[in-house]
């Protein structure tokens, strides 16, 4: 698919539900017991991929109906003690979400075992960080060499754990809590940089009382739980190709309605913050405990910032948005402590770095980040999205601020995250 230079981008929109809150609505609903009401469910290929995988552990889905991006649906949870044995072979298919954090409720349960696969990048994304803590909880876990999927969960008596997180990853955080939920006595993660707490606000959402203090996040074993709704908010990080988008097409004044700006997500905001941008937060409401906010962006001159290891979590994926906007910046633009890019749907590293260096950026990768020294724009050309949908994004992002356009092969997997993407990005770039 081409995306070609675009004059200003202009008008409002209203970005696709959270992705990650979708996956832990469908996932928290069906660890509970009664009727749960999600209200903008993400329709994505990765969160039908949840669906799909929590009805067949025995949540019952109920009546469905279609929301702008979003689907309002009604779930009938499992029970936090009631995963359906018979279910055996889950196919998260793209979903790294669903992978990491499933394993969490079915470690705990009273029987069954269950083998979790994917497709292809799937089985390149490492599982042993989750089999780790689990396994210390008293759980019964299988992997493949390397550490890779699929991964075969068997149903276990959990105990409580204290457990320091390795890698800062709210996947494996979450994970541990909700495995802590089906555990005796106390779970605790202890997590040296923050990062994004959808799981916490659910949860208490959902009755649990989930204590923290400082980097430390406790839960106590539960009986039952009980999500009643959900509300959905925007994806911050759907919105961020806008946000970028509309800083670098001169001229651009853009919209993005109903945002979720739940400060763990948005450190994207601070880096854009600091590198000129003109960003600007307004009509401010909560959404059971998520903070939504409409976000207004108008084009802006650059000038090159330096990401360090603390913010990396909190802008984990938008960080590839942070390269693209040092091309056009003044000056370098440097992140630091970002190893873990290389094992999200794509080596984000080396892919950012090659595709836009394929644009006509000066990049350079380093083994936790990149550098970037900007030259005020780029050529355009072709970019290969290497089977990850927030790099099919960039790339269309990349063409319309490029000079003469970007051809994006695969463009197609930005359905993983966001199906609309290319009507959307028409209708403010018309
Ligand atoms: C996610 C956490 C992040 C992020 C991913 C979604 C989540 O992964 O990159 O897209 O929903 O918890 P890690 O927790 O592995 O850093």
């Amino acid at each position: 698919m081409r995306f070609d230079p675009a004059s200003a981008l202009k008008g409002e929109l209203t970005p696709p539900p959270d992705k990650s809150i979708s996956h832990r609505a469908a996932i928290v609903g069906a660890m509970s017991d009664g009727r749960v009401q999600v209200r903008g469910y993400l329709r994505s290929a990765d969160t039908a991929a949840t669906l799909e995988a929590v009805t067949e552990l025995g949540a019952r889905l109920g009546r469905v109906q279609a929301r702008g991006a979003g689907t309002d649906i009604e779930l009938v949870g499992a029970g936090l003690r009631g995963a359906d044995p018979g279910a055996e072979r889950i196919d998260v298919r793209n979903a790294g979400t669903l992978l990491r954090i499933l394993p969490g409720w079915l470690a705990g349960q009273p029987r069954g075992t269950w083998t979790l696969d994917g497709d292809e990048s799937i089985r390149r994304r490492p599982v042993d960080r989750v089999a780790h803590p689990l396994r210390r909880m008293g759980a019964s876990i299988d992997f493949r060499e390397g550490g890779l999927p699929p991964m075969v969960v068997e149903g276990a008596d959990l105990h409580g754990l204290e457990y320091e997180l390795p890698v800062a990853s709210a996947q494996v955080k979450s994970c541990v809590l909700l495995a802590g939920l089906l555990a005796d006595g106390e779970t605790t993660v202890v997590e040296r940089l923050p990062s994004r707490d959808h799981t916490e606000i659910m949860l208490r959402a959902a009755g649990v009382d989930v204590r923290t203090n400082g980097g430390r996040v406790s839960v106590t074993g539960m009986r039952h739980i009980e999500l009643e709704q959900v509300d959905v908010p925007g994806d911050f990080s759907s919105a961020a190709f806008f946000i970028a988008a509309a800083t670098l097409v001169p001229g651009s004044e853009v919209v993005l309605r109903g945002v979720g700006v739940n400060p763990t997500r948005t450190g994207l905001l601070r880096i854009l913050e600091r590198m000129g941008a003109d960003v600007e937060l307004a009509g401010r409401t909560a959404a059971g405990g998520e903070a939504v906010a409409d976000v207004a962006v108008r084009a802006a001159a650059l000038r090159g910032t330096e990401v360090e290891e603390a913010e990396v979590p909190l802008a984990i994926d938008e960080l590839p948005l942070v390269a693209l906007l040092g091309a056009f910046a003044e000056g370098r633009t440097v992140v630091h402590g970002a190893e873990d890019l290389r094992r999200k749907e794509s080596d984000r590293i080396t892919m950012v770095v090659e595709g836009l260096r394929g644009l006509g950026a000066r990049i350079e990768a380093a083994p936790d980040g990149f550098m970037m020294e900007g030259t005020g724009g780029l050529l355009g050309g072709a970019l290969d999205a290497a089977g990850d949908h927030r790099l099919a994004m960039l790339g269309a992002v990349a063409g319309l601020a490029s000079r003469e356009g970007v051809e994006v092969r695969g463009f197609q997997v930005a359905d993983v995250s966001y199906p609309g993407f290319a009507g959307d990005l028409e209708t403010v770039a018309a």
